[in-house]
């Protein structure tokens, strides 16, 4: 099997590589090829990606290019992690948007919208590459924002499925608390990408019992203060949302907070220069405690699973992946990318059926898939008028005068990422 990271450069990549290692059984790659405008990162990434193999007794090679179409050249499976205008990007996506009153965050609110403009037609030119070299390939999506780059792939009629890991984050984190392995956790999560719940934890697989009233009575406390969210509202909802819901729950708090200290960019620009210099030390030969602090942590399990199904009919029966509404959800459209449970196999997704969701979610729901609808057109016709009304129809914006103001600044601060602009 063969299998191409594009962005292959990036400081998660050794995460990526030490789950190819460890689950070899599960997915069982010979050629794993890394690619990457950045040659120097590429060098040194994948000199750490073979340390990691050799340590690991795996006999997988593993090789590098700048050049995408060899790249992508009889690979089986494509994963795409990549950052369009890198971390300095990402920078301006969480500042400029905090002088308007409105979020900073690199996929929610006005900056999601400027990173989803600068993603959706690199990402698209990239897939019709994957198309023309192998068009039997899948395409596995991790760039963000996941949901309307998976909406967008899928619209031109890729083999594509988006991948996220905030729900296997839940349920390692549940299957912990619980006191169970990993795989005997299944969750009732329903959503758009990072913008979920956890409406049930079942034992055992979707028809079994639901211990979530059990889990937030006994770990309300230490669920609540990871989402940095009060337990008195999750015992009121009686869910576990994302912590991406805090931007929604706690948005004016939040801004607050934001507006006093460093952006998470800055942040992760910093842990990212460490990493690097970690990186280049010959003698580490697995992945540094350093990249537990980023966010992606256990993607790769996530990645190996998901590449298992759609590659070989193995890996977990069910997954959370971003995928297709096709009536799932009957309040959205059938063309809308949902995060949800899904059967995997050699096909493709399918949804699980999802019990009726409660107002109180589906509304919110609703109106992010307009967002992410206009958000699309925007990124792939271009135009001022179209960012507009983006950002009109976004929960978190709203006003004609901010989304006005917003709108001059995203264009101002992305213009060499938009040619229309
Ligand atoms: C989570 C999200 C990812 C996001 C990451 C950010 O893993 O699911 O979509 O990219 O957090 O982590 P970072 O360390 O870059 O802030
Ligand atoms: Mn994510």
């Amino acid at each position: 099997m063969k299998l191409t990271v594009v962005g292959g450069g990036s400081t998660y990549t050794p995460e990526l590589v030490d789950g190819f290692a460890r689950l070899r059984d599960t997915l069982p790659v010979r050629e794993l090829v890394l690619t990457d405008p950045a040659a120097d990162r590429l060098d040194l990434i994948a000199a750490l990606a073979r340390r990691i193999f050799t340590r690991q007794a795996h006999d997988g090679t593993i090789t590098t290019t700048t050049d995408l179409d060899a790249a992508v050249d009889g690979a089986d499976a494509v994963l795409l992690q990549l950052r369009v205008g890198g971390q300095a990007a990402r920078q301006q996506d969480e500042t400029w948007p905090l002088e308007c009153g409105c979020v900073g965050q690199e996929t929610t609110g006005a900056g999601g919208l400027a990173k989803a403009l600068r993603t959706v037609p690199v990402v698209l030119g990239i897939a019709d590459r994957v198309r023309r070299a192998n068009p039997g390939a899948w395409i596995i999506d991790f760039t963000n924002p996941v949901g309307i780059v998976t909406r967008a792939l899928l619209q031109e009629g890729h083999r594509a499925v988006g991948l996220c890991n905030v729900a296997i984050g839940f349920q390692r984190k549940f299957a912990a608390m619980l006191g169970v392995p990993p795989a005997d956790v299944h969750l009732d999560h329903v959503g758009l990408n990072h913008l979920t719940w956890e409406t049930g934890v079942r034992l055992g697989g979707p028809a079994g019992k639901d211990v979530l009233p059990e889990l937030l009575s006994g770990h309300g406390e230490a669920v609540a203060a990871d989402l940095r969210l009060p337990r008195a509202l999750l015992d009121r909802l009686g869910v576990v949302p994302s912590y991406y819901l805090r931007y929604f729950y706690a948005h004016d708090e939040v801004v607050r907070e934001q507006r006093t200290k460093p952006s998470r960019a800055a942040e992760v620009a910093e842990m990212e220069r460490q990493l690097l210099a970690l990186y280049a030390d010959p003698a580490l030969d697995g992945k540094p405690e350093l990249l537990a602090s980023r966010g992606g942590a256990h993607y790769s399990e996530a990645a190996v699973d998901l590449a298992a199904a759609l590659l070989n009919g193995a890996g977990a029966p069910h997954q959370v992946v971003n995928t297709r509404n096709d009536g799932t959800l009957p309040f959205l459209p059938d063309d809308a990318v949902i995060e949800v449970q899904a059967a995997v196999t050699r096909e493709g997704a399918a949804p699980l059926p999802v019990p009726s969701v409660d107002p109180l979610y589906a509304g919110l729901m609703a109106q992010v898939t307009a967002y992410e609808d206009l958000a699309l057109t925007a990124a792939l016709r271009g135009g001022r008028e179209r960012v507009f009304k983006a950002l009109l129809a976004h929960p978190l914006i709203g006003q004609y005068a901010a989304a006005d103001r917003l709108t001059d600044q995203l264009i101002a601060h992305n213009r060499e990422h938009l040619t229309w602009a």
